[in-house]
């Protein structure tokens, strides 16, 4: 608990990244407003005074406020970030900017640095967010930040995982393991992977709040490099399971269409050319404060939240019949 009481408002709060920043800001005792559209509801430890409205049209609830520190977990589009900054310009000392790595022009290098070039937009009318255009308009909210508040910090974030997560894409491994089986192994164990749990980055940004801080940040773990090949052993050290896991050659996944990412997340193909993407560097976060929990904590944290709060069995990534099957031919072709 801090000596001193801010009184923050966060822009979202509701999602993923948002009530863990609540939960961080109330176990420091900070007074926390939140302003959404009010689709999620949301119990929280202690009270929060929530706002309502949009940030497309309807933001009359910001209008007339003080906060010491403003936290935007939800801005996405240009034209929306200069709506709310023309009214928060005057209602706060601190503005931090979730943003993400992402940002970047391209990922052709490893260890990027938060001053490599950044994605312009093609069109910079075009307000359709998809894997094309996410990374280059959230580098030009950033620019809207920087415009209206001298006192802004910009979190460029890597993956966030853990509990909550929405999309799921680190939880498919633990849960995969967790269902046990051969399991297929997407292209090189050696592949390097970055990520960091919703919590740490959570209580980094508010220590970073607290602290006035400024500047721009890449925000990424683990602590140490870590391979594909590394995390499935710890999954299968924490999870108890019978899984195997066989290594199967990108090539081969490739021909077969099946989707990086998405299908097999975390999975990168060298065909995007983008080795830096999961080889960002940290270094200026760590030297603020930045740390990091054992993955295994997170892999724990992970599947427990999965189990206790999945209301219905959604499926994520490759098919399980899909799988087998690739499997099966990739050992045909393939037996020594
Ligand atoms: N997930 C990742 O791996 C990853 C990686 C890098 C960076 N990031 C960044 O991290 C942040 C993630 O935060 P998050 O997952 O907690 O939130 P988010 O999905 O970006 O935003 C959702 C929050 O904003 C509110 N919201 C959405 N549209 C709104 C609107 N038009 N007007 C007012 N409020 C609105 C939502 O509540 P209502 O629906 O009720 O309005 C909810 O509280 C994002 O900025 C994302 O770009 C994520």
């Amino acid at each position: 608990m801090n000596a001193f009481v801010l009184k923050i408002l966060i822009l979202g709060g509701t999602n993923f990244l948002g009530p863990h920043l609540v939960e961080e800001l109330q176990k420091q005792g900070h007074e926390v407003t939140l302003f959404n559209r009010g689709t999620q509801d949301i119990l929280f430890e202690s009270k929060v005074e929530t706002l309502q409205g949009n940030r497309d049209g309807n933001l009359d609830a910001l209008k007339n406020r003080w906060w010491d520190a403003v936290i935007d977990t939800s801005g996405h589009l240009p034209r929306l970030v200069d709506e709310s900054s023309k009214i928060l310009v005057n209602a706060t000392k601190h503005y931090t900017f979730i943003s993400t790595i992402g940002v970047y022009a391209n990922f052709h290098s490893q260890d990027i640095a938060e001053n490599y070039p950044l994605a312009k937009l093609e069109d910079e009318t075009n307000e359709e967010i998809n894997e094309k255009t996410y990374g280059a308009l959230k580098a030009a909210c950033e620019k809207v930040i920087e415009s209206y508040f001298p006192n802004n910090l910009v979190i460029r974030s890597g993956l966030i995982v853990g509990p909550r997560d929405p999309t799921r894409r680190f939880s498919y491994w633990p849960l995969r393991i967790a269902e046990g089986g051969e399991i297929l192994g997407p292209g090189s164990p050696k592949q390097s992977l970055q990520f960091i749990d919703v919590r740490d980055l959570a209580k980094w940004i508010v220590s970073m709040v607290e602290k006035q801080k400024t500047g721009i940040y890449n925000a990424t773990g683990p602590a140490l490099p870590l391979s594909f090949e590394e995390l499935l052993k710890t999954c299968s050290q924490v999870i108890p399971s019978n899984a195997l896991v066989t290594w199967v050659n990108e090539d081969f996944l490739i021909q077969h269409d099946v989707q990086d990412w998405t299908e097999l997340p975390l999975w990168l193909s060298y065909k995007r050319n983008m080795p830096g993407f999961l080889n960002v560097s940290r270094k200026k976060a760590i030297q603020e404060g930045l740390t990091f929990r054992s993955l295994a904590d997170t892999i724990s944290a992970t599947i427990e939240w999965e189990r206790q709060n999945r209301q219905e069995d959604i499926p994520i990534g490759i098919e399980r019949k899909k799988e087998q099957e690739l499997l099966a031919e990739w050992k045909k072709n393939n037996k020594s």
